[in-house]
């Protein structure tokens, strides 16, 4: 048994910020942004939630699928950016939804989130745990950007992507993660304020901070060999792949992995030119335009990879 891919939903934060409108709060451009990143414009969250951006995702997701709350029995929420330290959002998003007889808990593996949800799933479809799940890739990260480091805020949107798996004979062919907590100290956001009044906390450190270069040397080294991993694992070429869909973080980490591969950028759509990089909710956002598109048929053979902060890394097979 195995699990595959019913339906899938998205929804993005309502007000869109431009490059142009970013070098009128900064000092950047529209050039620097876009030839370095692909990216042109982002959602930015104003007064809607996490949880909000994960309910609207959720709900999408079950009408694409025609599967009601009830029929769930597993909800996870990939996030970085729960509203809440407890509880998880999958949580919230259970009690908006009505999902009562759903188990629900959140993992933390920043823009590789929602691969490790997907693993997870697949496991608790293959223990005979779960017959229909809703995972969620669901993320605020305006709220824990440091704005005045205009290397790292202008990369980054607000928005959520969502699917339901259902249980079934044929769908997941195979999944690769890791995870390498030395070189992760590259890409921090120590958002806990310290409550204890013995302890001075340093407030500079309560938002993200990352080596940008560091990210990137990690993303072009470990995801070209995840993906041929589970290639080789399953006997497939990566020409018999359809579409290669990845975390939305760059272009150019895109063309490196593609050029690993041997594969034309034609196979790797892409979002993150109206997205920017949304973490745990880029491959479900990018996921769901290209189904709306109606680029999937029954049977194509599709790789997801994700990778980010930790550093953690995710890729999986799929039969459409
Ligand atoms: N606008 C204008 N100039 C800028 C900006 C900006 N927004 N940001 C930095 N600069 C300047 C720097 O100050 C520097 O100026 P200097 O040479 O006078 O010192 C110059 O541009 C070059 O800065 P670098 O940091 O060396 O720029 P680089 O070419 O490495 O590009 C970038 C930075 C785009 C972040 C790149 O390192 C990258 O793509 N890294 C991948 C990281 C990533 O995608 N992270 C996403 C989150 S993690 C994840 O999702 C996996």
């Amino acid at each position: 048994m195995t699990g595959r891919i019913i339906g899938t939903g998205s929804f993005l934060a309502k007000t869109r910020v431009t490059n142009d409108d970013l070098s009128k709060i900064m000092d950047t451009s529209d050039e620097w942004i876009y030839s370095r990143t692909g990216i042109k414009e982002r959602p930015i969250a104003k007064e809607e939630t996490t949880t909000y951006l994960a309910t609207m995702a959720a709900k999408a997701a079950l009408a694409d699928a025609k599967v009601t709350p009830e029929e769930l029995d597993l909800i996870i929420v990939a996030t970085v950016t729960n509203d809440f330290v407890t509880p998880a959002c999958a949580c919230a998003v259970q009690a908006e939804l009505g999902a009562m007889q759903a188990q629900a808990f959140d993992i933390n593996a920043a823009c590789a989130g929602f691969m490790y949800s997907l693993h997870t799933v697949y496991a608790y479809m293959q223990a005979g745990l779960a017959k229909r799940a809703l995972i969620i890739g669901a993320e605020t990260l305006s709220r824990i950007m440091d704005w005045t480091d205009r290397s790292t805020c202008v990369l980054f949107g607000d928005g959520a992507g969502a699917v339901v798996v259902e249980a079934s004979e044929t769908g997941i062919l195979a999944c690769d993660q890791g995870a390498d907590g030395v070189r992760g100290k590259n890409l921090t956001c120590m958002n806990r304020t310290n409550n204890n009044p013995l302890v001075q906390t340093d407030t500079r450190l309560q938002y993200v901070k990352m080596d940008g270069q560091a990210v990137f040397k990690f993303a072009v080294s470990e995801v070209p060999g995840s993906i041929k991993k589970i290639l080789e694992e399953t006997n497939t070429k990566p020409e018999d792949v359809k579409y290669y869909l990845l975390h939305q973080a760059n272009l150019r980490i895109l063309q490196i992995v593609a050029k690993h591969l041997g594969i034309s950028m034609d196979r790797f759509p892409t979002t993150m030119d109206h997205t920017g990089n949304i973490s745990a909710a880029s491959i479900p956002i990018l996921l769901d335009e290209v189904c709306k598109k109606g680029m999937l048929n029954r049977g194509d053979k599709i790789v997801l990879s994700g990778f980010g902060g930790g550093f953690t890394w995710g890729s999986c097979l799929m039969e459409w």
